[in-house]
C-alpha cells in the first residue's frame, strides 16, 4: 500500500466522459423542477418541528438571529457547489468533486460523511414525524399515540409530571418502512408529484405567516424576563435552586460536573428530589457544554463575559444560545445541496443547478426567518411545544379563543407538515441511494449490493432496502438530539471540504471551463470555511467524538474495501503496466 495512491485523483475529464456515456439517467428537470427538489428537500422537520424546541431551551426569540446565521453560512457553502455542479454535473455530489480534487480518500470519507447527511437526517426527520402525527391525531380525534412507542428508550419522557419509560418510536419505523418501499418499487419523485408536495409544503407555511402575524405579540420577543428561561446546565441550575445548592458542599461542582455525575456524587440529594426533579437534573449537561467544542479548549472563560453581556428577553440564552441555536437550526436548510446530487438529470445543468441551489436557499431562508419570528410572537418561548411547534401554536391559540375556524387551521397545518416532511424523507433518501451508486460506480462500495438496478423497477433496490433498514431501526431507538448533532457536524463538514475544494481547484486547474464562477471566490470560500467550523465548533465535544468514531469505522472500510475495488486504482495499474512504469510513478492528478 503506498500512501501516494490514497490521494490519486479522478481527472475532471474522466467525470465529463462518464457523464456523457450511456447507462446515465434522463435529463428531464428544468429549472423550476430543480428550484422545487430543492424546496423540497428542505423544508421539513427543521421548520415544522425543531424551530420551537430551539427556542424554548437554545435560543430564545433569537432563533429567528440564528436562523440568519445559518442561513449566511449555508449560502456561502452554496455558491461553492454551484460552482462544482456546474462545472461537473455529475450524481455524487460533494463526494465526486472532492475525488476530483483532494483525491480518492478525501471523497472516501467525505462520501461517507454524506451518509450522515442524507440517511441520518432521514432517522431525525422520520422522528420528528412521529410527533407531528400524534399531534394530528390529537387535533383530528382526541387520540395520542401511547408515550412508550412515540420516543427513543434512551430519551427520558415525562407524561403529566411522571417519568415513563419508552420503547421504540414506532410511527418513525413505519413512515420509513414505507419510503422504502415506495423507493424500492420505483414511485420515483416525479417532477410533477414533488411540485405538488412542494406546493402543499409552501401554501401551508405562507399560511402560518399571514395567519399568525395576526398573533404576534412583541412582547413576547422582547419583555420575557430572562428568569423564565429554561435551566441550561448545572451550574445554572443550582444558581437558580438554591435550597438544592445548599445541600452541595462547595468545591464539588467545576465546568465539567454534568447532572448524571451530580447524583452519583451526592445521593443524598437524589433521595431529596421527587423522581421528576431527579429526571430533570439527571438530564442537565456540563456548564462547558454549552460552548460546545469550544468549552472544553481553554477559551470558555473568555466567551463567557459575552453571554452575559448580550443576555436579554430577545437573547436570554447569550451568546452561546445563539450559536448553538445557529448549529441545530442549520438543520432545516440541509437539503439544497441534494440539487447537485440529481445534476445528471437537469436538462441544462450548467446553467440550472445553480439557479436552483441558490433560489430555493433564498425561498427557504426568507421562509423561516418569517416562521420563526411567528413562531416565537405567538407566545412566550419557554411555553412553546417542543415536538410539534408549528401546529401546536395553532391549536393551543383556538382553545384559548375557542375558534373552530383555528382549529381547523392547526389541523391544516400539522396535515401539510406531514406531506412536507414526508417529501423530504423522499427527496433524501432518493439523494443517498444516488450517492451510493456513485461510489459503487467507481468501486469504493461493493456494486453487487449499491451499484445493481432491479431489472423490473428499474431502481438501486438492494442498497436501498439495506440502507432503510439501517434508517428504521436509528430513527426508532436512537435519541433525537444526539441524532440532529450528528448530522449537522457532518453537514457542515461536507460543506467545509467543498468550499475548500472549489478554491483548491481555481488554484491548481484555473484552464477548466466553469459556466458559473463562485462571485468573490478567495473571500466567499475562506469565508464558508470559517462560518461552517466556527458552527461546528458550538457542538459539544461528545458529538465531535461520534464523528472521529464514524470517520474512522469509515476509514476502515475504506482501507479493507475500497482501496483495494477501486477502478481508478485498476486503471492507473493498467496504464503503469503498460507504460512499464513502478507504482510511485503514477500520474496522481488530473
Ligand atoms: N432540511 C430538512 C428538514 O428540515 C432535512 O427536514
Amino acid at each position: 500500500m503506498r500512501w501516494r495512491q490514497f490521494f490519486r485523483r479522478k481527472p475532471l475529464e474522466i467525470l465529463l466522459a462518464e457523464m456523457a456515456g450511456e447507462h446515465r439517467l434522463h435529463r428531464v428537470l428544468g429549472p423550476v423542477s430543480l428550484t422545487s427538489l430543492g424546496v423540497g428537500a428542505i423544508i421539513g422537520a427543521g421548520i415544522f418541528a425543531m424551530t420551537g424546541r430551539v427556542a424554548a431551551e437554545d435560543a430564545g426569540p433569537a432563533v429567528v438571529v440564528s436562523f440568519m446565521i445559518a442561513g449566511v453560512a449555508c449560502m456561502l457553502a452554496a455558491f461553492c457547489y454551484s460552482e462544482f455542479a456546474a462545472m461537473a454535473p455529475v450524481a455524487g455530489s460533494a463526494y465526486t468533486y472532492t475525488y476530483a480534487t483532494l483525491g480518492e480518500l478525501w471523497a472516501w470519507i467525505i462520501g461517507w460523511d454524506l451518509v450522515l447527511e442524507y440517511a441520518m437526517s432521514c432517522s431525525v426527520v422520520a422522528a420528528h414525524w412521529s410527533h407531528y402525527l400524534d399531534e394530528f391525531l390529537w387535533i383530528s380525534f382526541g387520540w395520542n399515540i401511547p408515550p412508550q412507542f412515540l420516543s427513543d428508550p434512551f430519551t427520558p419522557v415525562l407524561v403529566q409530571g411522571v417519568p415513563v419509560q419508552a420503547y421504540v418510536n414506532l410511527p418513525a419505523i413505519l413512515i420509513m418502512a414505507v419510503i422504502t418501499a415506495i423507493l424500492v418499487v420505483g414511485i420515483r419523485e416525479s417532477a410533477l408529484t414533488n411540485a405538488v408536495l412542494v406546493i402543499i409544503k409552501l401554501v401551508v407555511v405562507l399560511f402560518v405567516v399571514v395567519l399568525g402575524w395576526r398573533y404576534v405579540d412583541s412582547w413576547n420577543w422582547t419583555s420575557v424576563p430572562v428568569e423564565q428561561r429554561q435551566v441550561s446546565d448545572v451550574t445554572d441550575y443550582l444558581e437558580r435552586h438554591p435550597a438544592v445548592a445548599a445541600q452541595v458542599p462547595p468545591g464539588t461542582v467545576g465546568p465539567l460536573t454534568s447532572g448524571t455525575a451530580l447524583l452519583e456524587q451526592h445521593p443524598e440529594l437524589a433521595a431529596s428530589l421527587s423522581s421528576a426533579e431527579q429526571l430533570a437534573v439527571q438530564q442537565l449537561p456540563h456548564e462547558a457544554h454549552k460552548w460546545g467544542l469550544l468549552g472544553v479548549l481553554g477559551v470558555r472563560q473568555w466567551l463567557q463575559p459575552l453571554d452575559e453581556a448580550i443576555r436579554s428577553p430577545f437573547f436570554p440564552y447569550g451568546f452561546s444560545g445563539l450559536m448553538i441555536g445557529a448549529a441545530l437550526v442549520f438543520f432545516a436548510y440541509i437539503g439544497f445541496d441534494s440539487i447537485s446530487t440529481h445534476a445528471e438529470e437537469a436538462v441544462r445543468p450548467q446553467r440550472d443547478v445553480p439557479i436552483g441551489i441558490l433560489a430555493s436557499l433564498v425561498i427557504c431562508t426568507v421562509l423561516y426567518v418569517l416562521v420563526s419570528g411567528v413562531i416565537t410572537g405567538m407566545e412566550p418561548y419557554p411555553e412553546i411545544d417542543l415536538e410539534a411547534s408549528v401546529a401546536a401554536a395553532f391549536r393551543k391559540r383556538a382553545e384559548l379563543d375557542s375558534s373552530p375556524l383555528l382549529q381547523a387551521s392547526a389541523w391544516v397545518i400539522a396535515a401539510g407538515a406531514l406531506a412536507g416532511m414526508s417529501s423530504v424523507l423522499l427527496v433524501t433518501f432518493l439523494s443517498q441511494a444516488r450517492i451510493f451508486l456513485a461510489m459503487a460506480r467507481d468501486g469504493l462500495l461493493p456494486h453487487s449490493i449499491f451499484g445493481v438496478v432491479h431489472s423490473r423497477f428499474r431502481t438501486p433496490h438492494r442498497s436501498t432496502l439495506l440502507t432503510g433498514a439501517a434508517i428504521c431501526l436509528v430513527s426508532g431507538i436512537l435519541p433525537i438530539r444526539l441524532l440532529e448533532e450528528m448530522v449537522s457536524i457532518g453537514t457542515l463538514m461536507a460543506f467545509v471540504l467543498v468550499c475548500a475544494s472549489v478554491l483548491l481547484l481555481r488554484i491548481t486547474r484555473p484552464d477548466v471551463h466553469r459556466p458559473f464562477r463562485c462571485p468573490a471566490v478567495y473571500l466567499v470560500a475562506p469565508l464558508g470555511v470559517l462560518v461552517n467550523l466556527a458552527m461546528m465548533a458550538f457542538l459539544p465535544i461528545d458529538t465531535w467524538l461520534r464523528l472521529v468514531i464514524w470517520l474512522a469505522l469509515g476509514l476502515a472500510i475504506y482501507l479493507g474495501y475500497g482501496y483495494r475495488h477501486s477502478r481508478m486504482g485498476h486503471e492507473l495499474q493498467r496504464q503503469m503496466q503498460t507504460q512499464g512504469l513502478s507504482p510511485t510513478d503514477a500520474p496522481l492528478t488530473s
